[in-house]
């Protein structure tokens, strides 16, 4: 069902309340080291603000529990979002109460004020209808642009809504939305899927629907030395999760035959210990050593993995192949994300989603030769697994929208 476009609603003079997800990494320092989130989100708040509108955004930042937590304040990015506009930014150090209501009065059309986490007060997760209730005094129309927080059933996503006449989506929502139903709905063949990362619980599900959907599913990442435990190989001291080693083997069984090809590693980079200095070793999938532990896919599965991706015309990444945040252990996801770049080139359309694919492509400068580099990672992964997204789901639908759609 396609949702009502901030483009279509009258926003000068109004005060619109726009969710966005600003949950941005930072350095010990209290810097911001990737603010994709924050530039994602540009182009709704330049257009609503350039149209007049009163501007309050809202966030969570990390997992603060309820509680205030002066290391999660939004306030950092508050003053960075000003730079980044290069105009000022109002910052208030609440979401709700007394003065956050009088600084939301004072603002003028094409002003910008920026609330304090909504985690800091534990109705936001809780979905508190008093607290959605609250929020929701501070906005004339409501706006979701938090794709990457779409999958959270929340007070800022789905609780404020019922307040609402008029709720709509924003850009970069839109976006998301478009290139993730284009790759499930109506993909270009071969629909190459390629997950990795450590942990199986996260993506298990993914994997199982994925397997209707795509013609190769590649796996690699952490992940990888359960699957390789379902079939009885010796993984030696690997990452595994022993409560997934019965579907995996389920996963592997049912794929034989089916629609789509499952392939594993047949290689994999081995380490004595995970210190960067410690000796290493290429070993096929059936040969890891008792003592030692995979890190990496190995050569022989990157020319496997490459072969697949060559020749595709749409790929769907998510989650590293090894533990590249240490250099040594990075080869595996390198190749891969530049061999997703390279069939971009030919034609294939590529979504890369999830913090750590992402932090990849990004710190390799070659974000740009992607099709789609979304902000979702739990968004992305539960849209692709075909489920519902509560904070889309509660956005007027164009049929009901109360102007024009
Ligand atoms: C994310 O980083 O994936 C989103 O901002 C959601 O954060 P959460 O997993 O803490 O709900």
């Amino acid at each position: 069902m396609r949702k009502l476009s901030i483009r279509n609603c009258d926003v000068a003079g109004k005060r619109v309340l726009m969710r966005v997800d600003f949950n941005v990494p930072f350095d010990r320092d209290r810097n911001i080291t990737d603010d994709t989130r924050v530039v994602a989100a540009l182009p709704t708040i330049k257009n609503i603000i350039e149209r007049g509108g009163k501007l309050v955004l809202m966030s969570h930042l990390g997992r603060p529990r309820g509680k205030r937590d002066d290391q999660m304040s939004l306030a950092p990015v508050a003053f960075h979002l000003g730079s980044l506009i290069d105009s000022p930014v109002k910052f208030v150090k609440d979401c709700i109460g007394d003065e956050v209501v009088r600084k939301v009065e004072a603002l003028k059309g094409g002003d910008i004020l920026v609330l304090e986490n909504l985690r800091f007060h534990p109705g936001e997760e809780a979905n508190d209808p008093g607290f959605a209730a609250e929020l929701a005094t501070l906005g004339d129309i409501y706006v979701n642009d938090a794709f990457g927080t779409a999958h959270r059933a929340h007070a800022s996503t789905v609780g404020v809504n019922e307040h609402f006449d008029i709720r709509a989506a924003g850009f970069l929502m839109e976006r998301e939305l478009e290139a993730l139903s284009n790759a499930l709905e109506n993909p270009n063949r071969p629909f190459v899927a390629i997950l990795g990362g450590a942990k199986i619980k996260g993506k298990i599900n993914l994997i199982q629907s994925l397997l209707s959907k795509v013609d190769v599913l590649l796996v690699g990442g952490g992940m990888m030395f359960t699957f390789f435990k379902s079939t009885g190989l010796e993984i030696g001291k690997s990452i595994v999760d022993d409560d997934y080693v019965g579907m995996c083997k389920e996963i592997l069984d049912g794929s034989r035959g089916g629609p789509s090809r499952l392939l594993l590693p047949v290689d994999c980079i081995v380490a004595k210990d995970l210190e960067e200095n410690s000796p290493t070793r290429e070993v096929s999938s059936a040969d890891i050593p008792d003592d030692w532990a995979g890190v990496d896919i190995g050569p022989k599965s990157v020319s496997l993995f490459k072969s697949e991706l060559a020749g595709a015309g749409t790929v769907f990444w998510n989650g590293p192949m090894g533990i590249f945040e240490k250099p040594r252990f990075a080869d595996g996801t390198k190749e891969v994300a530049r061999a997703i770049a390279d069939a971009t080139s030919v034609g294939a359309v590529s979504i890369v989603g999830g913090g750590d694919s992402v932090a990849a492509i990004n710190l390799m400068g070659i974000a740009e030769r992607f099709t789609h580099v979304s902000t979702g990672g739990g968004a992305s992964l539960e849209f692709m697994e075909g489920k519902t997204l509560p904070g889309v789901e509660a956005l007027c639908d164009v049929a009901e929208a109360p102007c024009e759609g």
